[in-house]
């Protein structure tokens, strides 16, 4: 076969749409005021739930913040959307146990374990996590679950190695004291962890994003320095992604997906200190597809992003759909954000598949009962 009639040949058999059960994603960051009625579109048009950050300025402590911030939430998404915040309480040395009753009562689904210093707005978090016993005895009464940001925050402790530390001196003895917690151990990075999740029983989860899947750390200084590509935890060497890779193809229902969008504005990422987060709500999941069919994998997309997460949450899964189609788009560079921007990660590059909206031109019959459909 000549090479032009094998490209026509493989380009044949490349199928030209992905419908899944609509995904929800299990970790995002949609913050408030302007900012926030320009990211929630994103998420809501694309995922049926999301588990949303509470690390807002001051910080989401208390059900009635949560609710409050709820109903902000709802107001930005757009007409005829159906998305639903699964909202969570930012966890301080303060939180009272009876603050998890309330949540729960309230239909809040999770409560957060910020390190203090650890990440972005972290620094009314927790330094140590036997600060807040009775409130995680309380959780574990109540199943809820605990979503934890990984990394130790001791500046002695390798930048890359944070997470790992983090596994074998803080999560290992928590799980002993709380074995019964459901733990989701979030936006993990590195084949420890990988590992770690895998070894471990039900009731350790653990989130991973579309760029730690996509990227290794030389994204990060690809031809100069990337702070676009800036995020905690950071970016670590391709041994690592390849780990994550596997664990999110390979079948492990407690591996499931959390965007980690985590919006700046452009300003404050291309400063002298620029701010840790990426922002991909608008192309994680075209993101995902590209990742997932490069390890050929395409047909283990729907368990990651719209399955997994639903049944560890003890959720129903959603009963729509999203459909991706094949057809190359050009990332947008800005996306304006009142005077300012924001830049979204893969900005200017060509993405294969994109998402279908219904209005677009009508797609070719799926066969029903197909995730990955041959038209
Ligand atoms: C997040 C943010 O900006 O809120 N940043 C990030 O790099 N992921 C916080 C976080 O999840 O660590
Ligand atoms: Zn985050």
């Amino acid at each position: 076969m000549e090479v032009s009639d094998k490209i026509l040949y493989m380009t044949a058999n490349l199928p030209p749409t992905l419908t899944l059960t609509r995904p929800d994603d299990w970790h995002v960051h949609v913050r408030d005021g302007l900012m926030l009625t320009t990211v929630v579109p994103h998420t809501a048009e694309r995922f049926g739930r999301a588990v949303i950050m509470p690390n807002l300025r001051p910080p989401v402590t208390t059900t009635q913040a949560a609710t409050d911030y709820a109903a902000r939430i709802m107001a930005a998404v757009p007409d005829g959307v159906q998305f639903v915040p699964l909202m969570t309480l930012y966890l301080t040395a303060h939180t009272p146990p009876d603050e998890v009753r309330r949540a729960q009562a309230a239909g809040i689904v999770a409560a957060k374990f910020y390190p203090a210093g650890a990440t972005t707005h972290s620094d009314a978090g927790i330094s140590d996590w036997r600060q807040i016993t009775p409130t995680l005895a309380a959780m574990q009464k109540a199943g809820m679950p605990l979503l934890i940001h990984g990394e130790v925050t001791a500046v002695d402790v390798d930048i890359f190695d944070r997470e790992a530390v983090f596994i074998d001196t803080e999560l290992a003895p928590l799980r002993r004291a709380f074995p019964a917690l459901p733990i989701v151990l979030e936006h993990i990075t590195t084949r420890q962890a990988v590992q770690y999740v895998q070894e471990a029983d039900w009731f350790l989860a653990a989130t991973i994003t579309a760029h730690h899947l996509l990227y290794n750390r030389n994204a990060l200084f690809a031809g100069g320095l990337r702070p676009h590509c800036y995020c905690l935890p950071v970016l670590k060497r391709e041994s690592h992604r390849l780990a994550l890779l596997q664990a999110a193809t390979g079948g492990c229902a407690r591996f499931f997906f959390g965007s980690d969008s985590a919006p700046h504005l452009a300003k404050q990422k291309e400063s002298d200190c620029a701010c840790a987060g990426c922002y991909t709500a608008n192309v994680a999941i075209e993101m995902l597809a590209q990742v997932f069919e490069s390890a050929n994998a395409l047909h283990k997309l729907e368990a990651f992003a719209s399955w997994n997460g639903a049944d560890f949450y003890g959720l129903e899964r959603n009963t729509d759909t999203l459909t991706l189609q094949r057809a190359p788009w050009t990332v947008p560079d800005h996306l304006p954000c009142g005077p300012d921007h924001i830049r979204p990660l893969c900005a200017g590059q060509t993405l294969d598949w994109r998402v279908h909206r219904p209005l677009d031109e009508p797609l070719a019959q799926t066969p029903s009962g197909l995730c990955c459909a041959k038209v």
